[in-house]
């Protein structure tokens, strides 16, 4: 079990005294906090070792390339994969583009089926309606039941139907809190089409679960460092090897540090998979704290750091249900990182001000998952999420926030 009350200490933007009065941090599906040993870790990197990587002969770049291939390692590590399936981008968002960019665009055609889910955040949307618009593939889209689960039944309707080429689903929605049943969904998906690709949007489960992409058996796993800890322009995305070795997955970037020759005639891409996915300077910090991060979230045990995230969401369910002005969104168990809610007659945004000026500090509106919230017709909710150092006093404080909101409207 964490001791997040010491955790806390951890994190200076909880402890600062800048800040005033205590900071209640609910907002951590957005980003999360950092612990000072990661800030360190990056302020380090520059006063020591910082240099350009690869190209250089002197001894400060030969350090550098070290520290970047070793972050590599640790964060490919912490997924359960090899180095060379990963590549560093800056969030899930880039990630899911380039699985767009450097998959899609050269193996869908026109008639091809992309199947995706009403729970996505615009992430893990958007770019597939563009893929669509480009290659001429359709996309087919699975509900959500009531109590806001995938429909499973509505998923195998989908994956049975011809031209399945693609099918992109989160692990944890960051509206509902839902936690998909991966294992059975990639089983079934592969039953019913050996040939398909999946794609897993990991952003909310990355954070709180231990994750095994080799385990996990999907072909491209997106993640953003910034909501584990890690600084702010660190993610990216595991690939599986084969598709990489293969030429199935190409390089969608291009320049230097990804090539093998360049002639005016005709260029040829490093055969080293990490490097052909790496043009130009890589943001060697970013990866340094993003290491740092994988350490940080080792020490504490990803099973601990699951189990204190299930506490909390218990916790939160159980006090927020219980208000009768508000309608709790979301599965009631199975559930990972945040829990949002409407409040009768009181707009989300004007919940999440009035709880800021207390300084609890929520996210209100529609989180990047419009249809979703159009298909419940919600017209925005009030979402507070969950990391490591957050406690049940932290709950509390929301609760009793919660009751200025009353005060304020006379609801
Ligand atoms: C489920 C999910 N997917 C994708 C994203 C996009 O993440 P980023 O903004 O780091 O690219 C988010 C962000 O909140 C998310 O919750």
């Amino acid at each position: 079990m964490l001791n997040s009350k010491r955790l806390h200490q951890d994190f200076p933007i909880l402890t600062n005294s800048s800040q005033g009065e205590k900071l209640v941090y609910l907002d951590s599906a957005a980003t999360s906090q950092k612990p000072q040993s990661i800030i360190d870790a990056i302020t380090n990197y520059y006063q020591t070792s910082n240099a350009n990587v690869h190209r250089g002969v002197h001894k400060l770049s030969d350090e550098s390339t070290a520290i970047w291939q070793k972050s590599r390692e640790t964060i490919a590590s912490f997924f359960g994969a090899e180095s060379l399936e990963l590549i560093l981008l800056r969030n899930t968002t880039e990630a899911i583009n380039g699985i767009a960019y450097g998959w899609g665009d050269h193996n869908l055609l026109a008639g091809d089926i992309i199947v995706t889910t009403l729970m996505e955040h615009h992430s893990n949307f958007v770019v597939w309606q563009e893929l669509a618009k480009r290659t001429g593939a359709k996309i087919e889209i699975v509900a959500v039941t009531e109590n806001g689960e995938l429909d499973l039944e509505s998923l195998s309707e989908k994956l049975s139907l011809e031209k399945v080429k693609l099918l992109a689903l989160t692990h944890v929605s960051n509206t509902l809190g839902t936690l998909n049943p991966i294992t059975k969904i990639v089983r079934q998906a592969r039953e019913l089409n050996p040939n398909i690709r999946i794609v897993l949007d990991a952003a909310q489960s990355a954070p709180h679960l231990p994750i095994n992409f080799k385990n996990l058996d999907v072909d491209f796993l997106a993640f953003s460092g910034h909501k584990m800890l890690g600084p702010m322009g660190s993610g990216g995305m595991l690939v599986r090897k084969e598709l990489l070795s293969s030429g199935e997955m190409k390089p969608w970037l291009f320049g230097g540090g990804m090539i093998d020759s360049v002639a005016v005639e005709k260029t040829t891409y490093s055969s080293d998979l990490s490097e052909r996915f790496t043009a130009g300077t890589p943001d060697v910090a970013s990866a340094v704290g993003l290491a740092a991060a994988c350490d940080y979230l080792n020490n504490l045990g990803m099973e601990n750091v699951r189990e204190h995230d299930e506490m909390l969401v218990q916790y939160a369910l159980k006090k927020l249900i219980d208000l009768p002005e508000l309608t709790v969104v979301g599965p009631r168990s199975n559930r990972v990182g945040s829990v949002a809610f409407l409040y009768n007659n009181v707009h989300a945004h004007d919940v999440a001000q009035i709880l800021d000026s207390q300084n609890i500090a929520v996210r209100s509106g529609h989180h990047c998952t419009m249809p979703l919230h159009t298909a419940f017709s919600w017209p925005a909710t009030v979402r507070a999420s969950f990391n490591v150092y957050n406690t049940t006093e932290d709950i509390d404080a929301l609760v009793l926030g919660l009751e200025k909101v009353k005060e304020v409207f006379r609801v």
